[in-house]
């Protein structure tokens, strides 16, 4: 006798997907808007439609998002762990053909936090950048803990590449076990107490859309000042991993994105490829921790 079936799981409608694909359609036609209960990652998963896929959707724009993500993804081959409805997930995928591809993290990264915490004369940022790829909360006393992170893809050879931006981002507070959360915990409920999910999707998704399209258009440039403004590690003494792991102050990013060091034997040049930066007293990230 076959196994009963049971229906996969629906995703809470609170997303509002009709919403968003009329956000997003102008600036990305053709998109796809699809909202998944759980899934291993939106990364891996929009991936392997673009590289396997045999529709034509699988190669149109799509915004996929996540309830809960079994096998979640980080940067350098971390996983990204996160609770049910805890967090955000989505990755975005679409077609993209610039003149470089240095600062693209750096421009989505600017792009989220703009949405998430507004630019406001006076008032500091609650939101800063961690370069090369991380949302950080930052305290009263310049300090912080990390808030998100965004995981960014391209498959194929050809122009235009296919780019999957992932993008997760702690809302709800949690318990944390400092072994596994190097880096602190940090959530949106510590801006907003009413945050959600659904609703920071609603916020960052169209500037997310639009970032991802002046970049492709224009470079790093339009983001340089606004990156400057949240730019965490600048002045601040940091360590670099990775082949040629360097010890220097940070001082802001070259047009590609590149950290300038200044380390005691001159000015050094990171790019972001494998390469992951601590600040002075920051613990190095255990293995198989993410955040
Ligand atoms: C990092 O901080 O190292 C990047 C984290 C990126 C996590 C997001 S969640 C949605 C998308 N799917 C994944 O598997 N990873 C990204």
């Amino acid at each position: 006798m076959d196994a009963p079936r049971t229906a996969p799981p629906t995703p809470h409608p609170a997303w509002g997907a009709r919403e968003l694909w009329l956000r997003l359609a102008p600036v990305l036609p053709g998109i796809g808007v699809e909202v998944l209960a759980e899934v291993d990652s939106t990364n891996s998963e929009l991936l392997a439609r673009a590289r396997h896929g045999r529709r034509a959707a699988d190669l149109a724009p799509c915004l996929l998002v996540a309830e809960h993500q079994r096998a979640g993804r980080g940067r350098l081959g971390r996983p990204w762990r996160t609770l049910p409805g805890g967090a955000l997930t989505f990755s975005l995928a679409l077609p993209m053909a610039p003149r470089g591809w240095g600062g693209l993290s750096l421009a989505v990264g600017t792009a989220l936090a703009d949405a998430l915490d507004p630019p406001d004369d006076g008032a500091p940022s609650r939101i800063g950048i961690k370069w090369p790829n991380d949302l950080w909360l930052l305290d009263a006393r310049g300090g912080g803990r990390k808030l998100g992170g965004v995981l960014i893809e391209t498959s194929g050879a050809v122009v235009p590449r296919w780019v999957v931006v992932g993008v997760g981002i702690n809302v709800l507070p949690r318990q944390v076990d400092a072994t596994e959360f190097s880096t602190g915990y940090g959530c949106l409920r510590e801006i907003d107490p009413h945050a959600t999910a659904p609703a920071a999707l609603a916020t960052v998704v169209e500037p997310l859309a639009r970032a991802l399209r002046l970049f492709e258009a224009d470079g790093l440039a339009p983001f340089a000042a606004r990156f400057a403004a949240r730019d965490l590690l600048r002045g601040r003494t940091v360590t670099t991993s990775g082949a040629e792991g360097a010890t220097g102050v940070a001082d802001g990013i070259d047009e590609d994105g590149a950290l300038s060091l200044r380390c005691a034997d001159g000015l050094r040049r990171v790019s972001s490829g494998e390469v992951s930066v601590r600040l002075a007293g920051e613990r190095a990230t255990p293995a198989g921790s993410a955040c």
